[in-house]
């Protein structure tokens, strides 16, 4: 299909997420159709390359188009693309099961259940620990604790636990009995037996904004759930896989979660592929013959993809092959760097930056002295993120939190760029100066 064949027949047949369709469909909106990618560059259909500022909605790892994942893939397809989990095994599958669970300290987190994304490796995690419960003999047990502004995903029961008004307000009656805390301070006022679980981001709340926890409240957290014998389960599902600097957030406060739900990252972002892992204590609640009942009746057609498992275990690879986590320091620090910069030259309009390893969320405001916001019916994040096209960087905002994640791949040199890319679109956007198109190509020389 051209481009223009593309366009047609999406916005003829195509609903796409979280987005208004009349906005999409509308005459004068031309989408971007991404044609390819290379490293932290994508490439749209008319050849014009822009930085992957979101890596991929929170994705990417190694970057795109990568030799290694490319050939995992490509020689697991040429031995089978999928075959049932129910019933039989795989290599890849079994092989990803090993080495994930090696990844934590021993006799920890030592099972690892197969699902197709985040949204579903948390329904897991939250029917495990419904489900533990009643065979346990607490049947009482089987309501959860999650944050304010919290999101785990858009399936009934995650979104149950979502805490974002927007997209959770409408379903959250008909989801999981939910309490909502604004911090771990908070659980002190429910009624600990009544919970099977306490859900968090660790160290940052993603859709939030970019929002981080204060240090050590993932301690304080593992504390808590551990007097009151109630689950933690940790959504990594963004901070897994060096997001934070280290291969998992809880790693930072040396927390090891009773459940653990993981996805995005897990295949470098090549393929979908959810994972909830847990501990031989969980998985044995679940053991007897039959008859008793306590097999855990919940599956996926997809389980244990092959493929997904295939690439999973090739980006586990590169993580030593390339010591991408030893990469990150001085990338962190660049970005810590030219994100102070970015507030100097845009002092009135930047607010609050937060940064986690490499994930950073830029606060727009209309007045950084009095934090005044600007009014939300403007959608200035949505501006800025356009803007920013027209100099090389794709990203997306939540609301008017500017979000920048590279993929690890990432260079120093890109990193410069992408923040270069934002400080021009502020001031394209805010400061009135002329919104002039800078041609990508004079900006990146590496573009084709
Ligand atoms: C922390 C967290 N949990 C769960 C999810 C849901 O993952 P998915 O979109 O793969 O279902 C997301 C998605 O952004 C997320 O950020």
């Amino acid at each position: 299909m051209r481009p223009d064949e593309i366009l047609a027949a999406d916005k003829r047949h195509v609903w796409h997420p979280f987005t208004q369709m009349r906005d999409w469909c509308a005459e004068g909106h031309e989408p971007l159709v991404i044609a390819r990618g290379e490293g932290a560059m994508l490439y749209d259909a008319d050849g014009i390359g822009y930085l992957d500022g979101n890596s991929s909605i929170w994705t990417n790892i190694h970057g795109h188009n990568h030799p290694a994942l490319n050939a995992a893939i490509t020689e697991q397809l040429g031995k089978i693309a999928h075959a049932s989990f129910l019933g039989l095994t795989n290599g890849p599958a079994a092989e990803l099961a090993a080495r994930l669970t090696g990844l934590f300290p021993p006799d920890t987190l030592t099972r690892v259940f197969y699902s197709d994304d985040g949204s579903t490796a948390i329904e897991c995690a939250l029917k495990m620990a419904l489900q533990f419960w009643q065979h346990a003999g607490k049947p009482e047990r089987c309501e959860f604790a999650a944050f304010d502004l919290a999101y785990h995903g858009d399936t009934l029961g995650a979104a149950s636990l979502g805490g974002i008004d927007v997209f959770h307000a409408r379903f959250a009656r008909f989801g999981h009995r939910t309490h909502h805390v604004a911090e771990a301070g908070g659980l002190n006022d429910l009624d600990p037996k009544r919970l099977a679980a306490v859900v968090i981001e660790p160290l940052i709340q993603g859709a939030a904004g970019m929002r981080t926890w204060p240090r050590g409240m993932l301690r304080e957290l593992r504390d808590w759930c551990d007097r009151h014998e109630v689950f933690l389960v940790a959504d990594e599902v963004m901070t897994g896989f060096g997001r934070t600097g280290k291969m998992f957030a809880c790693e930072h406060e040396d927390v090891v979660p009773d459940l653990m739900a993981l996805a995005k990252g897990l295949t470098g972002g090549y393929l979908p592929l959810g994972a909830t892992l847990t501990t031989e204590r969980v998985f044995e609640a679940f053991l007897g013959d039959y008859a008793e009942m306590k097999t855990f009746f919940h599956g996926h057609s997809y389980c244990g993809n092959p493929l997904a498992c295939a690439a999973a275990l090739a980006s586990l690879r590169l993580f030593e092959e390339e010591h991408t986590l030893a990469t990150l320091p001085p990338k962190i620090a660049r970005l810590t760097e030219r994100l102070a910069a970015l507030r100097e030259a845009h002092p009135t309009h930047v607010g609050a930056i937060r940064q986690c390893g490499f994930i950073a969320g830029i606060d727009l405001v209309r007045d950084a002295a009095s934090g005044e916001p600007f009014p939300g019916e403007e959608q200035t994040g949505a501006r800025v993120c356009q803007a920013a096209r027209r100099h090389g960087l794709l990203t997306r905002p939540v609301r008017d939190t500017l979000v920048l994640m590279l993929p690890l791949c990432a260079t120093l040199g890109e990193i410069d760029r992408a923040v270069a890319a934002l400080g021009l679109a502020l001031r394209d956007t805010l400061s009135g100066v002329g919104a002039s198109r800078s041609e990508p190509v004079d900006q990146h020389p590496t573009i084709s």
